[in-house]
């Protein structure tokens, strides 16, 4: 027995330096070790652990991915470099997040990214009431990430993978994560993933369907021009960009000034992809009661809790539940730069709660302390 758990945590040892797979475009996946406190691999079915500290998200479906949030009540903004992982099932060793946090969520899948945008409680997972919120990604102030360590996976590639970039925007009952999972020549991972556009909020940084609170869905989707990207020209057949750099004031440690960015803010992305194949759920519930957990690994799925009945998926017809392009919005915006509003109206013609205004997903403490620069420019 003895000598099996030493074979076990040796192997577990050498798993955790990830090798890349060729079979990838250059800087898409993630490379190199995992941040110390996760687990060596994703792994479903993990014990339940409500106290761990393991910052490994998955992001495989509508009803498996996981986020990023505080390890004890307390704003985001103070808590960027140590946020947990908090997964809707028992796995990563991560924390579970408790069944009716999550009120609506819109999954997407294409060719390049997988997108998961949402609603919820998240006072459940220790975001208060209200809170600004902020953004997360694997650069940091000091390039190791936010959360320092945190790391990225999916198996929407057909296996398995950790991915080089992602961002997470969570905050004030709203989150939206991308995770980029491939490139070529006009889209690296880290254009895809551009991850200074905190104070733009989730749709524009990531355009799709935010009408989704209180449905969940999942969908194919095109690809989104990159966050800030717009078409200005077509030469030889090949679109010509200008990119959008997000104003911004900051203080330098001496003291000195400085601002950087664009003077107009464009109101929202060049575009919402069509989205298509559109299957909703009922819920993505766990089922697991965490007033009274069972203790062990448990068995995942099930969801006898479901949030009020329902039947099983049901796919609706091609391109009926995702958003429609709306094209065409100019990038020579004339809102201020001061404008945090972001509206980007879903184009989606569907009812429900339209909930329009696009959570300014501010980092507010950088705007008003100045000291965002670091995590501004990292
Ligand atoms: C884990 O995250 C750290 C910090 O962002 C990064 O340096 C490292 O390459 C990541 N490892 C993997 C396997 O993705
Ligand atoms: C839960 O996670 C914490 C922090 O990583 C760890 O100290 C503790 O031992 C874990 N508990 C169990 C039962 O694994
Ligand atoms: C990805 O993980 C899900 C569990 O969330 C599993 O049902 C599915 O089969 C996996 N897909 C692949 C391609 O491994
Ligand atoms: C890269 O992929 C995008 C999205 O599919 C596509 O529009 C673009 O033409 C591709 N670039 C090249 C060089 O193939
Ligand atoms: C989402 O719906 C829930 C009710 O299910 C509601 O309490 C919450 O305020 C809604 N969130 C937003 C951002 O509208
Ligand atoms: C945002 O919108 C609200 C309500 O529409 C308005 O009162 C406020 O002045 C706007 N803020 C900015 C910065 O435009």
């Amino acid at each position: 027995m003895l000598s099996s758990i030493t074979l076990l945590a040796g192997a577990a040892t050498l798993l955790t330096t990830v090798v890349a797979d060729t079979t990838f475009p250059v800087g898409v996946l993630g490379t190199g070790t995992m941040g110390v406190t996760n687990p060596p691999k994703p792994t479903l079915g993990t014990a339940i652990n409500q106290t761990s500290m393991a910052r490994l998200l998955t992001v495989n479906s509508v009803d498996d991915f996981c986020l990023f949030a505080p390890p004890t009540p307390q704003a985001i903004s103070d808590s960027e470099a140590f946020e947990v992982a908090w997964c809707t099932k028992p796995r990563n060793n991560a924390r579970l997040i408790p069944d009716g946090t999550i009120t609506g969520v819109s999954f997407l899948k294409t060719d390049f990214y997988v997108q998961v945008m949402g609603y919820g409680d998240l006072t459940k997972i220790n975001i208060p009431a209200g809170d600004f919120g902020g953004e997360l990604d694997p650069h940091g102030a000091l390039g190791d990430g936010n959360p320092v360590g945190g790391n990225v996976t999916s198996n929407i590639t057909g296996s398995d993978q950790n991915f080089a970039e992602w961002m997470l925007y969570i905050g004030n009952g709203q989150f939206c994560m991308r995770v980029c999972t491939n490139a070529n020549s006009t889209y690296s991972a880290a254009a895809m993933c551009w991850h200074e556009l905190d104070l733009m909020g989730c749709g524009f940084v990531m355009p799709g369907n935010y009408n989704n609170n209180g449905t969940f869905e999942s969908c194919e989707a095109d690809v989104a021009y990159p966050p800030g990207w717009y078409p200005t020209a077509t030469v030889n057949g090949t679109p010509v960009f200008s990119t959008f750099a997000q104003r911004f004031t900051g203080t330098l440690a001496g003291g000195s000034v400085y601002t950087v960015g664009d003077l107009s803010t464009p109101a929202s992305a060049f575009f919402t992809p069509s989205s298509s194949n559109c299957v909703t759920t009922s819920t993505i519930a766990n089922g697991i009661n965490l007033a009274n957990p069972p203790t062990g690994v448990p068995t995942v799925g099930g969801g006898q809790n479901s949030n009020g009945g329902g039947s099983g998926p049901t796919q609706t017809s091609s391109n009926n539940g995702g958003s429609k392009p709306t094209g065409g919005n100019s990038a020579a915006g004339t809102n201020s730069a001061s404008n945090a509003n972001n509206s980007n109206k879903p184009s989606s013609a569907r009812g429900g709660n339209a909930n329009t205004q696009f959570y300014p997903l501010i980092a507010l403490w950088s705007a008003l302390a100045g000291v965002g620069a670091v995590v501004l420019f990292h």
